[in-house]
């Protein structure tokens, strides 16, 4: 570490010749950008000099100013230390005088203007009900560890770059997987091992929309698919959903290029496309040449219900770019996701994954095959399932229990998460519910940014005019869940100002 931090420091020093001001100004402007923390110890003067090829006394005098400025604190045989207490800079103050910031590309233009913001997540919470999070303990540490190991110690005499759709026996296995899993059946090369989901969408939307296409999107929606699509300057087409899924047939009008849809379990409403539609959809698909992102994120979890295959199985093997992800199974930190592409876009996906990123680590995919190929994978997905089956009851139990009849619970059957929907309660108190909940230690987070249009009422018997929120449960413990629940419910009474609501 310091010595990473000596090499910045010096860099291009000794061939510029860095004289005491500029070696004052380097470490200045490492330490307000914190490089150096508050307290670390810094080079000695005369090791910093040596390393700078300088003399001592340039960098004796240079730390002498700091120490004059309240930046370091220099004590009699010791090595200079970062004051814990800077007066006069702020972290990430380096001294720049605002200006116009420099003009992006038209992507980088829409994106710091509508990217959508980002969500650190609290450590400190009693229960987070955040989407997404999935538990560490669920995790098959050791098939893992196992695994990664052989991989580590497997490894080829040369080290050189990997095919950029993965690896041939990870991209078999996962053949077999999507065969027996998802009744899937496809050839190796029409798999792309990608990193998560995410990267798959990414790579859709820059082969596949220009500036100014459609693309139909399920209203309400994943946003981080809407976001990376809406980036390319394509333009969205929101188009209803309803107990069966995305209603296919208004998709004739919207003139869309593209269609994204989440088929087995509509995020994040819950339902799962009827058989109907999904042949109306594919039909559609056929008719315009358009494509179908399909993505299949958290098939593996199915409580209630039979599974339906998926479109890419039903004939859309010239239309359908199916995305399937771990990151629900095992962990979405291992970042590996695949997509299963029509053939005639084999090659060309290959080479934006080549220029995106040469191709997802290696090791990783080898793990992962072994998983699949011992049938690990399988059984630690039965696993999770029974896991989430259980955490799933207890949000529902939890949920009867505190709010009985104020709230309607939607899209339980499947995935890891519900839509729950208070009763009677306008979306407007969602930021004051959240803001209690939070203060009592419960992560809460509204089903509005979901939404394309947030003022659009297409259904007027249900609830887009009733408070709504999104609560994943997956990284949650039963007795967090009803502890949870319990603080909820005070945040709910005391936010709306109502009574004991049970
Ligand atoms: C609809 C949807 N698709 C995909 C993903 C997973 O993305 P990734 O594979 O990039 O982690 C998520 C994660 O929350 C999701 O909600």
């Amino acid at each position: 570490m310091v010595q990473s931090r000596k090499q910045n420091s010096s860099s291009g020093s000794s061939s510029s010749g860095l004289g005491a001001r500029g070696i004052y100004e380097n470490l200045r402007e490492q330490i307000v950008a914190e490089v150096y923390g508050r307290g670390d110890v810094l080079p000695s003067a005369r090791a910093l000099a040596v390393e700078l090829g300088v003399s001592r006394t340039t960098v004796t005098s240079a730390y002498e100013q700091l120490a004059a400025e309240g930046f370091v604190v220099i004590r009699h045989g010791a090595r200079p230390r970062v004051a814990i207490k800077i007066a006069h800079s702020e972290p990430g103050d380096l001294g720049h005088t605002a200006a116009e910031p420099h003009s992006l590309s038209a992507f980088g233009e829409r994106l710091r203007s509508r990217a959508i913001p980002m969500r650190v997540a609290s450590e400190k919470l009693v229960a987070d009900f955040r989407y997404g999070d999935m538990s560490a303990s669920d995790f098959p540490t050791l098939a893992w560890r196992k695994a990664m190991n052989d991989a580590a110690l497997g490894r080829p005499p040369k080290l050189s770059y990997g095919d950029p759709c993965g690896s041939i026996r990870l991209r078999s296995a996962l053949q077999g997987y999507l065969w027996r899993a998802r009744s899937i059946r496809c050839e190796v090369g029409e798999i792309v091992v990608v990193n998560g989901s995410q990267q798959g969408l990414d790579l859709c939307a820059r082969l596949l929309l220009d500036e100014g296409d459609g693309f139909a999107i399920e209203e309400p929606c994943y946003p981080m698919a809407r976001s990376v699509f809406e980036m390319t300057g394509a333009i969205a087409a929101p188009v209803e959903v309803d107990a069966e899924g995305i209603r296919a047939d208004l998709l004739a009008d919207v003139g869309a290029r593209l269609a994204y849809v989440t088929p087995s379990h509509q995020f994040p409403l819950g339902s799962v496309m009827s058989m109907g539609r999904r042949q109306q959809l594919l039909g559609w698909a056929k008719e315009k040449r358009a494509y179908i992102v399909e993505d299949d994120y958290d098939s593996e979890y199915r409580f209630d219900m039979n599974p339906i295959p998926p479109l890419r199985a039903l004939g859309g093997a010239s239309n359908v770019i199916y995305i399937g992800t771990v990151s629900k199974t095992l962990s979405p930190l291992l970042r590996i996701g695949y997509v299963v592409v029509p053939r005639e876009l084999q090659e060309v996906f290959a080479h934006a994954k080549r220029l995106t990123d040469r191709h997802a680590p290696s090791l990783e995919q080898e793990a992962l095959a072994t998983l699949l190929e011992t049938r690990v994978y399988e059984s630690h997905v039965r696993k999770a399932r029974r896991q989430n089956a259980r955490r799933r009851a207890a949000l529902l139990d939890a949920l009867q229990a505190e709010f009985r009849d104020l709230v309607r619970v939607e899209g339980a059957e499947a995935g890891l998460h519900v839509v729950v929907w208070f009763h009677d309660t306008p979306p407007a108190m969602a930021a004051s519910f959240i803001e209690k909940a939070a203060s009592l230690g419960v992560g809460i987070y509204s089903i509005s940014p979901h939404y394309f249009d947030q003022t659009l009422d297409f259904d007027q018997t249900l609830d887009r005019s009733c408070l709504g929120l999104v609560m994943g449960y997956a990284s949650l413990t039963e007795s967090q869940i009803h502890r949870g629940l319990k603080l909820l419910r005070r945040a709910y009474e005391e936010a709306t100002g109502s009574g004991d609501v049970s």
